[in-house]
């Protein structure tokens, strides 16, 4: 079912977009959009997000659904809390959060050294590695291979991260975009001639949108292993709280649950765990 809808939305999504001619970020802002869940006496926490990242948090109509959507809404509800998620954006979302407005962030986020100065974050959900999506035809086969090309990031990712690494920092070929769906639709039109991003986002969007001819390349030596965190404010009380519901739900089956409702195979808990 969820396969289903994701897949319409993808295709209307994709659309939307060609039909809008794209490339403005306010043409899929989603600030404002919001929903609320109830479900146990606990106090509201406000969630923020950035709702344009298939499979993981995107909208249906107005409605913010993905597999951190699941995910967060199942280790609020363990940790007894209910939860106001709201799509802010992705820069946004490092703003709410050091500046204490938001209590809790999920968004495919990275955890990593620099990010862990300024936030504090949950034991890992989620492992990733960015892979270069582009056209089928393409004959990039490696990192090293962007060189001399044009690629699209969204900004202040580990993808822009990835690339600035092998190309070069504020290298004039990187474009950088507010959202990933924009970076995809500058792909689409031909403004550069691959994408990096996390690879069951490109993955999964390949697979959607069969009839727009693009490939995923894997480069395990300029990629490297990334885990998921939930991002919460400096010094917050509600990381151990939600540390603890997040082990609590790899424990009673919940976790496998939810990663199989969305991508159809078994989640890897212990290598999940080993990181911890
Ligand atoms: N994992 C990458 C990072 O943390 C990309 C996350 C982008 N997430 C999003 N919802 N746009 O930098």
């Amino acid at each position: 079912m969820k396969k289903v809808s994701f897949l319409m939305f993808a295709m209307i999504a994709s659309l939307l977009l060609v039909m809008t001619g794209c490339g403005k970020d306010k043409e899929v802002s989603t600030t404002g959009k919001e929903s609320k869940e109830e479900g146990s006496d606990g106090k509201t926490l406000r969630i923020v997000t950035d709702a344009n990242y298939a499979p993981f948090e995107f909208l249906e109509g107005d409605k913010i659904v993905g597999f951190d959507v699941d995910f967060i809404k199942a280790v609020a509800k363990e940790a007894g809390y209910d939860v106001k998620l709201e799509s802010v954006g992705w820069d946004p979302i490092f703003v709410e959060i050091e500046s204490k407005r938001a209590d809790v962030a999920i968004s495919a986020i990275t955890v990593n050294d620099e990010r862990r100065q300024t936030y504090d974050f949950s034991v890992p959900y989620f492992l990733s590695t960015n892979k270069i999506l582009v056209p089928e035809k393409s004959d990039i086969k490696s990192g090293n291979e962007l060189k001399g090309k044009v690629i699209a990031v969204q900004t202040g990712t580990t993808g822009q991260e990835a690339v600035e690494k092998l190309i070069g920092k504020n290298h004039k070929d990187i474009k950088k975009f507010e959202n990933n769906n924009l970076a995809i639709q500058e792909l689409l039109q031909g403004g550069a001639a691959a994408v990096v991003a996390d690879n069951t986002v490109v993955e999964e969007y390949v697979k959607n949108n069969p009839d727009q001819k693009l490939k995923v390349v894997e480069d395990s030596k300029s990629f490297n292993e990334e885990f998921y965190g939930l991002m919460f404010p400096k010094g917050s009380e509600l990381k151990s709280e939600f540390d603890k519901a997040v082990n609590a739900i790899y424990e009673n089956g919940k976790y496998a649950e939810i990663y199989k409702e969305w991508f159809g195979t078994d989640p890897d808990i212990e290598t999940l765990k080993a990181q911890q």
